[in-house]
């Protein structure tokens, strides 16, 4: 028998972290454990009482059969008292909001319920890849803004051509920005909203750091701004380490939200309703969330101060867990992290172009700059950068 993958699968972009990845077996075969700064998963432990949480939860629900499929009237509530507690906010938790797998699987299959063939959905670059991966299984086509720092990282509406904007089904946004660590202000919400409202396209706000800044105001959701034609997807996996557990949540546009909620009736049975109950523990909570913010910003402070001091740009990033760090002049993003993966440094940091897609023009927006994730634990951290800050650039 011959089986064959689907052209969606084989037109996929190759896999393109080979050359770090290679660089990383050749350390370890010498007997060096680098820093990694690649993936973006935090290194602690899910806070004991939401772990508690779970384990009880697993016995309360001995018999509990399948999850609801939007999720537990519990977990909605309790999303949506978050809402209110955090941006002022007030959602229905009955018809505006719906549980996810975790926000991946929500991003993912948005589309499903949204994009029909030939639609636009217009995508950051550089971005979270299943923005694109979702519009191309649902047989959409991406249409990639660039995410540059002329412009503060925010997409430059202007330039996105009427056209393109009139074919256009969704918008992507996500701030705190993921890798470039933007955080704009409600104005910038306002202005897409009101830009995308005009042109009939659906505002899909991501909005998976939205604790995590370092600066004192916390960022805005863009709920503040707009409910009508506007859903956000929010997660538990950063903000309180519980990436293992896979929840999160869709809320906004009660019409929005109906149609995802049916789409994934036909997809997936809900989230586990005991992993709904870590997570309502989780949002009860905000003293774990205000350590964990802590600790990324002293990580940050000893990150940058480090490349600082090897001659590089103070690259400062307002929010997220990433620093998005400036090459220097002359070098390729892939030729400074493969000299960082030498055994004098021993870091592994993500080039900036495998993070980005490259735009009409064939200009590739990640181009120049490395994502450092600053998830290592704090001595390694410090240890990384006591190697970085010898470097000189
Ligand atoms: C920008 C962004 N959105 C969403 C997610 C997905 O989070 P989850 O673990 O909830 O699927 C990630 C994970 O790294 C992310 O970086």
């Amino acid at each position: 028998m011959r089986i064959s993958p689907a052209k969606r699968i084989t037109s996929l972009p190759a896999y393109t972290f080979k050359v770090i990845d290679d660089r990383l077996l050749e350390l370890k075969a010498k007997g060096i454990s680098p820093v990694d700064f690649g993936v973006g998963d935090p290194s602690v432990p899910t806070p004991v009482e939401i772990r508690r949480a779970c384990q009880k939860a697993v016995d309360d629900r001995a018999s509990a059969g399948y999850p609801s499929y939007v999720g537990a009237p519990e977990f909605l509530e309790a999303v949506a008292n978050w809402t209110e507690r955090r941006f002022g906010v007030a959602i229905d938790p009955a018809s505006q909001v719906t549980a996810t797998i975790g926000s991946k699987e929500g991003v993912f299959n948005f589309h499903e319920a949204f994009v029909d063939p030939g639609d636009v959905v217009l995508v950051p670059s550089p971005g979270y890849p299943p923005y694109s991966r979702g519009t191309w299984f649902a047989e959409g086509k991406t249409w990639f803004y660039p995410l540059d720092e002329e412009n503060g990282f925010l997409p430059n509406l202007d330039t996105i051509p009427e056209a393109v904007a009139q074919d256009a089904k969704i918008i992507w946004i996500s701030y705190p920005n993921s890798p470039t660590g933007a955080c704009p202000d409600l104005d910038f919400f306002t202005r897409v909203c009101a830009w995308a409202k005009e042109r009939n396209i659906i505002v899909a706000s991501d909005e998976a750091y939205s604790e995590f800044y370092f600066g004192d105001t916390p960022p805005p959701s863009v709920l503040q701004a707009a409910i009508d034609g506007v859903v956000v997807f929010n997660s538990l996996s950063k903000r309180s380490a519980m990436t293992c557990y896979r929840i999160g949540w869709a809320a906004g546009d009660a019409e929005i939200i109906g149609i995802l909620r049916s789409m994934k009736t036909n997809i997936d049975s809900g989230a586990p309703t005991f992993i709904q109950d870590a997570g309502i523990a989780a949002l009860a909570d905000e003293d774990h969330v205000v350590a964990m913010r802590d600790e990324y910003r002293k990580k940050c402070d000893i990150l940058i101060d480090a490349l600082v001091q090897a001659g590089l740009k103070r690259c400062t990033p307002q929010g997220t867990i990433y620093v998005w760090q400036k090459v220097p002049d002359g070098m390729s993003d892939l030729a400074f992290a493969t000299r960082l993966t030498e055994p004098d440094v021993a870091v592994v940091a993500i080039p900036g172009s495998l993070l980005a897609e490259p735009l009409e023009d064939g200009r590739n927006p990640g181009e120049g700059y490395v994502r450092f994730a600053l998830t290592p634990q704090m001595a390694d951290v410090e240890a990384a950068a006591a190697r970085l800050a010898k470097l000189t650039f």
